[in-house]
């Protein structure tokens, strides 16, 4: 049975280009965001890690850590980071798990055999303050993901764990959110003070109650 979301975020220790690392000693009582790519030196993992890497303050900013991982060991991913950081313009600052043994991959279920026996697949698990799976999104080695969207899928995460709203579809920072049904239009007034405007019964929106 793979990981699904709710479930407990496996721990490990292992080998990274930081050193040994265990995970919940690593996020602490942070936000965690744990990718795989099928392998170094190769174009579109490139892209992908470089744009990580363009991104880690924003993640910081959201009490946010980030780990790589793929199989290959760790000479090889700190050659590579050379390259990332030539080709990217950035500096790779986020740890690269060296997942030669499979640890990893396997307790996260990121090598699916009909697509390669011995490479990851494009992995991405953001896990919470409280160790729980948030978001698992699996793409293919020919696609390069989206890091803006991990971004954007974080911030969602991160306000609607403290509010009682959720997020429309193509959400953006700074635009209205949906109030929760569970919560009344009375008690909807007094928990959201910038104001309610209903659409439907069921469909009630306020402008974003943490900015
Ligand atoms: C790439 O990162 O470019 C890549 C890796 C594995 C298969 C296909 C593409």
């Amino acid at each position: 049975m793979s990981l699904q979301l709710g479930d407990t975020a496996p721990d490990f220790t292992v080998e990274t280009t930081a050193g040994k690392i265990n995970l919940y000693d690593y996020l602490g009582d942070g936000w965690g965001i744990l990718f795989s790519h099928p392998a170094d030196f190769t174009p579109v993992c490139t892209t992908e890690l470089g744009k990580t890497a363009l991104l880690q303050k924003e993640f910081a900013k959201r009490n946010t850590k980030v780990l790589a991982v793929s199989v290959d060991p760790l000479d090889k991913h700190i050659g590579w980071t050379k390259d990332i950081n030539e080709t990217q313009n950035c500096n790779v600052e986020f740890p690269i798990i060296a997942d030669e043994n499979k640890t990893v991959a396997n307790l996260y279920g990121m090598i699916h055999p009909n697509a390669s026996t011995t490479a990851t697949v494009r992995s991405l698990f953001i896990i919470g303050p409280d160790k729980k799976i948030k978001l698992i999104i699996l793409y293919p080695a020919s696609t390069g993901r989206n890091f803006n969207e991990v971004l954007r899928v974080l911030e969602s995460l991160q306000l609607t764990s403290d509010y009682s709203v959720s997020t429309p579809a193509d959400w953006q920072v700074g635009e209205d959110v949906i109030i929760s049904n569970a919560i009344s239009n009375e008690d909807a007034k007094t928990k959201f003070p910038k104001g309610v405007r209903e659409v439907k019964s069921y469909m009630r929106y306020t402008p974003q109650p943490n900015l």
